[in-house]
């Protein structure tokens, strides 16, 4: 596992036009970052998502109907999740991220306000298969909120709602965020925050990488960098070198020039009508779907029934 991560990020950074994968955001201080940014003004998508997730939660309960396994991906700190339990009523709870550190914590806290609901946590990378064979049999929903999604392109989600379909064969669905099109100045000041706190969660994955690696990024010779690309819907999120400089780790080194850039993340944007069409067309049978009142972002539940 840690030679392939090592191997996945060498070859990254190698590239002609150099990535990290925005998986690396979070380690311990970079998952604050994010908790931090979650509370900006500026970043409305999780704030809008909990709020049409509370004003609907009735309306959502009944198009999912009955719950037997819950599975949350990327549940993090998993209060999402468990803000569902009073509507959903699930039998069971899985909580799957990548890293099982935070997500054993939280399930611990939980596990003692909800004690008839079986709680697991489970490591897991949705850049691997998915599989359950343990769960053949159960009715399963799948929860992907907080417009994760957005970090895939359209071609690698509708392959992941292809896989998803899979797995839930024929029974079950997806609740998931997602966030919509909009003003490009909403959009820009989203990720480029007046307290710069986007800037440091973009920066603070070089310490992680220089962790990984035994690299010696710095950080003062980096900064942030986020536009949207209106060809193909996404915020880019990139560091730039501000100036002329030689990274190296074990065995291997790379040459920055001034202005080169590192690609560390995309977040699609999308309108509700392409949306859906690529959860229907991956094979889930219908949709329904709720927004707020100025359309910002959307909540989808696609069912396979
Ligand atoms: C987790 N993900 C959906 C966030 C987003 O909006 O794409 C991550 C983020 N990057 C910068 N700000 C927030």
């Amino acid at each position: 596992m840690e030679g392939a991560r090592v191997q996945e990020i060498l070859s990254g950074l190698l590239a002609q036009n150099p990535s990290i994968s925005p998986k690396y955001f979070y380690d311990g201080l970079g998952s604050r970052l994010f908790e931090i940014i979650t509370l900006l003004d500026e970043y409305y998508p999780t704030r809008t998502e909990g709020a049409i997730m509370s004003q609907y939660s009735a309306e959502i309960a009944k198009a999912i109907g009955k719950c037997d396994v819950l599975l949350d991906l990327g549940a993090g700190n998993c209060q999402k999740g468990s803000a569902l339990f009073d509507s959903l009523m699930p039998v069971e709870y899985r909580a799957l991220d990548i890293s099982k550190e935070f997500l054993e914590e939280a399930i611990a806290g939980l596990q003692s306000k909800f004690p008839h609901i079986l709680m697991t946590a489970q490591e897991f990378d949705l850049q691997n298969p998915l599989s359950f064979p343990e769960l053949a049999t159960r009715k399963k929903t799948f929860f992907y909120p907080g417009s994760s999604i957005g970090n895939f392109d359209p071609k690698a989600a509708s392959n992941l709602f292809h896989n998803l379909a899979k797995v839930c064969d024929g029974a079950g669905g997806l609740l998931i965020g997602v966030d919509l099109i909009k003003p490009l100045d909403i959009l820009n000041k989203a990720y480029n925050d007046s307290l710069g706190i986007t800037a440091a969660f973009n920066k603070n994955v070089l310490l992680n990488i220089n962790r990984i690696l035994s690299s010696n990024f710095q950080l003062d010779c980096w900064e942030h960098y986020a536009i949207f690309n209106e060809e193909l819907g996404c915020i880019q999120m990139y560091l730039r070198a501000t100036k002329d400089q030689r990274v190296t780790w074990q065995g291997g080194e790379r040459l920055f020039k001034a202005s080169e850039l590192i690609h560390t993340e995309n977040s699609y944007k999308y309108t509700q009508q392409h949306f859906e069409s690529l959860l229907i067309s991956a094979g889930f049978k219908s949709t329904q779907s709720w927004t707020d009142p100025r359309n910002q972002f959307l909540v989808t539940y696609a069912s396979f029934a």
